[in-house]
């Protein structure tokens, strides 16, 4: 049954402000996203998309602003508590382990959620017998993964050698594995062909329709944002310059200004 019936606001980010040195990365940016929508983040290169993102999961602490998550406000979140509060991300610069296979890679995307630990586990006590059930039982849930995004084939590859749309699906993968609430995506796309970046699409909408999964996606090919997204904010040297459906950003002036005086 599809679960995209779009709920409330379930991530609310208020005024926030970035900066660098002299550099502002964000000024004042607020927006939403509600449960169960794809919430599109597009704007030209340095605008601002992954430095949105790494505030929303505790990478970087923005000087002013709140973010709104699930009913508990905070001024900065902490990288774990946000992971554990079911944030999941993706890396516009893969983050994988590439000598690892992609199961094990994608196992470590459950470390989260192993409640078990190595030291009870190497001491064989009463534990042990749990803890290999458990081991079991978060293999058996990544080999499900495996299955969904059609990557039996490559189960035991290093991740290393496999082509790089195929390794942005790994990078998905390990994601998923967190089974997280809201999945924020820097770029999937990115570097793909045509047909690898369909493929991408269709795995993020079913992420969607299947889990529910709310997803924040950051991306540059229009075409691809046009399709799958709900909502569109659009950033701009750190503004935020449009917001609301793909057609009403597409006929925004001030939208089609920045990007006609950019490359893309
Ligand atoms: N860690 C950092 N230190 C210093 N400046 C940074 C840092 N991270 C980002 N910036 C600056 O903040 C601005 C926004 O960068 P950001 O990476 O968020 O842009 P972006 O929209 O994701 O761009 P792209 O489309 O190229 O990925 C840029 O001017 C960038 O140089
Ligand atoms: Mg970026």
């Amino acid at each position: 049954m599809s679960q995209r019936k779009i709920g409330d606001v379930i991530l609310d980010v208020k005024d926030i402000s970035l900066r660098f040195g002299g550099v502002k990365a964000l000024s004042g940016i607020s927006f939403d996203v509600r449960e169960h929508e794809v919430r599109a983040i597009i704007g030209p290169n340095g605008a601002g998309k992954s430095s949105m993102l790494n505030c929303i999961n505790g990478v970087y602490q923005p000087q002013e602003g709140s973010i709104r998550f699930r009913g508990q406000t905070f001024s900065h979140m902490n990288s774990r508590q946000v992971a554990e509060m079911g944030v999941a991300r993706t890396f516009q610069n893969l983050a994988l382990f590439k000598g690892m296979s992609v199961i094990d890679n994608i196992m470590s995307g459950r470390n989260l959620r192993m409640k078990t630990n190595l030291l009870q586990q190497a001491f064989r006590n009463p534990w042990f017998g749990k803890a290999e059930r458990e081991e079991t039982e978060h293999r058996e849930f990544v080999e499900k993964i495996v299955d969904f995004l059609e990557i039996q084939a490559w189960r035991k590859t290093p991740v290393g050698r496999l082509p790089y749309g195929l390794q942005k699906r790994v990078d998905l993968g390990r994601a998923l594995a967190m089974e997280p609430t809201v999945l924020l995506l820097d770029e999937p796309m990115a570097g793909m062909n045509v047909e690898e970046k369909q493929d991408m699409s269709r795995f993020v909408l079913d992420v969607n329709d299947e889990f529910g999964t709310t997803i924040v996606l950051i991306e540059h090919d229009m075409g691809v944002v046009m399709d799958i997204s709900d909502r569109v904010v659009v950033l701009d040297y750190g503004k935020k310059i449009g917001d609301g459906t793909p057609a009403e950003v597409r006929a925004n002036p001030d939208v089609i200004a920045a990007y006609l005086g950019t490359s893309h």
